[in-house]
């Protein structure tokens, strides 16, 4: 059975001191909850200090984006090292607003998911169709394009320790979020890929959360579907209230 996996994602929202206290907030709120894994992608500034706050709690801490180099002149970018040190466990790869807004092509992803793995951080791998796409039935070919070439040269055992994010762009931050018909029936077509590239023991290990207004309305049907094991939440991740709520799922 996959383990289900409840990430919130803040995007470029809070300082320190509010990130501090949302997640200290949220700490107490799910205290002991278990049989899900939980974790939060604060903006860089903010990691080191949450991750303090999370140190021997059930909630992990997740970056929002890495890069795929070490150390060097890079400017403006993270290493998996610097991530790592700071007390990081996951990495938010591919995000529709990078690819969007910042150019990330699959090619990038790819190198980036190579570099989280080299230093033990679970990448939390991104795809999603826009509503052009959706409406021109080119859903399919999108993330298969996205899905290969994004998770081009890893091995089975590689691909089976990631986590995939399904997010429609048009659900993402809308308050529209996908049916429960269109949620499963992209997420068994993204399970059926990943067979067809990795085999069907990895297939079966990786958990594919859902993004795209997920709230505490609509996240016990979304969580009940067969292959849905997860949620990447924004908006509502703001609030310690209803990111618990959704992180208590039923
Ligand atoms: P949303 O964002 O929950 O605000 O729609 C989801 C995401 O972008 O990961």
């Amino acid at each position: 059975m996959r383990r289900p996996i409840i990430v919130g994602n803040w995007k470029m929202n809070k300082t320190v001191s509010e990130a501090v206290a949302l997640v200290k907030d949220l700490v107490d709120k799910v205290r002991g909850v278990d049989g899900v894994d939980i974790g939060v992608a604060p903006p860089f500034t903010a990691l080191e200090a949450v991750a303090k706050v999370c140190a021997s709690t059930n909630v992990a801490v997740c970056s929002q984006n890495i890069f795929w180099e070490n150390s060097g002149a890079f400017t403006g970018e993270v290493s998996p090292a610097m991530l790592v040190d700071v007390g990081c466990k996951y990495a938010i790869i591919g995000h529709s607003e990078r690819r969007a807004i910042m150019g990330e092509t699959d090619g990038i992803v790819n190198k980036k998911i190579f570099a989280a793995l080299k230093h033990k951080l679970t990448p939390i791998v991104c795809v999603g169709e826009t509503l052009k796409q959706r409406e021109l039935n080119e859903t399919f070919t999108v993330i298969e394009t996205q899905i290969t070439a994004g998770l081009e040269r890893l091995s089975p055992d590689e691909a089976g320790s990631l986590v995939l994010a399904y997010e429609p762009i048009w659900a993402i931050g809308t308050g529209k979020t996908a049916t429960t018909d269109q949620a499963q029936e992209v997420h068994a077509f993204i399970r059926k890929k990943l067979a067809d590239l990795f085999g069907s023991e990895a297939a079966n290990d990786i958990r594919i959360q859902y993004g795209g207004s997920v709230k505490p309305e609509n996240v016990d049907d979304l969580m009940a579907l067969e292959d849905l094991d997860g949620a990447l939440v924004g908006g509502a991740a703001l609030k310690a209230d209803s990111f618990a709520r959704i992180i208590k799922f039923h």
